[in-house]
């Protein structure tokens, strides 16, 4: 039997520690990929730090290698021998074979992505998990129509006729800058935060309309001044992407989304399914748990279902969402024709030294909150 170099906890609470495993097989809906480079996410560390990894089970969500075999029901384009990434689920409970810190994983091809010829792939291993969130819970949260780009890349002028305002808070993260580039593309106007040392690379990058430095006090009230200034062209602010999803983070965006109402104290009880409220205001939250926001409506929704089988994360097992998947699956085609045409491009990456083994140092960064404005990422 083949085997493989792959990271996983030898017991709960441990440390990553490389092993030799069987070679994942195909199964009908996945393909086989020769991993090449690998990119880390806030979400490596969490699935740690809240006992969700299992013992002996595969770990690590974002990857970029070739093509090796294509399980019989994929149903987009891949072929072996082509340049590819995309994302695994991390921390899965149910297998062991799911991810992709390691010389070969297993990945549900159809939201997979081709690389450009000219990408390498380090910066394509900060793509995956990234592309396939912001098709959820940018374009589908709040209803926006996906840019129409043709296969070649070239872009076609935004459907929509009404220019419209968004806050995307924490633009300097990988799911900022992606996410404002996809929403400048859609004929958005956003308004963004980021600290100050994050500014010019998130200029450069994601070129949002207006920037300021979450962290200085006066910031709610200058983007509210902002939005405000914009409503008579661009209607009032009534979207909200939080690409933190924290207690504080989703505070902030109360003050400005709905900048009436009492906002959440931070000892507020937070909530996994959020309660319906009647509300043309729109919280797009991309993490597990943020508080209640008053008189603004909450969607949540958690890349683990984006692949649209039964899925578990701190709670009861979920249901298939096949939706989830379809649309996921869509907007990989839209992404990919993006990256065609250089009309988005991945995160700012930083190119780790050691391979597979010096991982469980990255995620330490993470854990201790010091990696900023960028992506570390690890050549297999
Ligand atoms: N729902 C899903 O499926 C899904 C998918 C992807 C990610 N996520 C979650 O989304 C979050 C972001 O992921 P990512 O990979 O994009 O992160 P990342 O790129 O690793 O984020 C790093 C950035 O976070 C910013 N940051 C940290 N704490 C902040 C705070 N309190 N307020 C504002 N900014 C803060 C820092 O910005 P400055 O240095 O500029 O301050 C830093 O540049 C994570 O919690 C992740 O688990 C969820």
């Amino acid at each position: 039997m083949a085997t493989m170099k792959a990271l996983t906890i030898k017991e709960k609470g441990g440390a990553p520690v490389l092993i030799e495993r069987p070679i994942p097989f195909v199964r009908p809906t996945y393909m086989l990929v020769k991993v090449a480079a690998v990119g880390l996410n806030p979400a490596d560390a969490l699935c740690l730090d809240y006992g969700m990894n299992v013992p002996g089970h595969m770990m690590g969500c974002d990857w970029a290698g070739t093509v090796v075999e294509v399980g019989e029901d994929v149903t987009r384009d891949f072929k072996p021998g082509e340049r590819v990434a995309g994302m695994c689920r991390s921390a899965e409970p149910f297998r062991d074979d799911v991810g992709c810190f390691s010389e070969y994983a297993v990945v549900k091809a159809d939201l997979a992505l081709h690389i450009p010829d000219s990408m390498p792939f380090t910066d394509a291993a900060a793509l995956g998990v990234a592309v396939v969130t912001t098709g959820r819970c940018l374009f589908d949260t709040f209803n926006i129509p996906y840019p129409v780009v043709s296969p070649e890349g070239k872009l076609s002028p935004p459907t929509s006729t009404a220019p419209q305002q968004i806050l995307i808070y924490g633009g300097s993260t990988s799911m900022g800058t992606l996410t404002t580039q996809f929403a400048k593309l859609a004929g958005l106007h956003v308004l963004t935060t980021s600290s100050p040392t994050n500014h010019a690379m998130v200029k450069s990058l994601s070129n949002p309309d207006f920037i300021v430095d979450h962290y200085s006090p006066s910031a709610p009230a200058e983007l509210l001044a902002e939005s405000q200034r914009l409503t008579p062209t661009h209607g009032p602010l009534r979207m909200c992407m939080d690409t933190i999803s924290s207690a504080s983070s989703a505070v902030f965006c109360c003050k400005v989304l709905n900048p009436s109402a009492m906002p959440p104290g931070l000892d507020t009880p937070v909530e996994w399914v959020p309660a319906h409220v009647e509300s043309d205001l729109t919280y797009s939250t991309i993490g597990p748990l943020t508080p209640p926001l008053p008189g603004i409506q909450t969607k949540r929704r958690i890349g683990f279902s984006f692949l649209g089988e039964e899925w578990a994360m701190l709670g009861p097992v979920q249901p298939a969402n096949v939706g989830d998947f379809e649309r996921s699956r869509a907007f990989a085609v839209v992404a990919e024709r993006c990256l065609a045409g250089g009309l988005v491009k991945p995160h700012v990456i930083e190119v780790q030294e050691g391979g597979l083994e010096a991982i469980p140092g990255g995620i330490e960064r993470y854990r201790k909150g010091l990696v900023s404005g960028r992506k570390l990422v690890y050549v297999v």
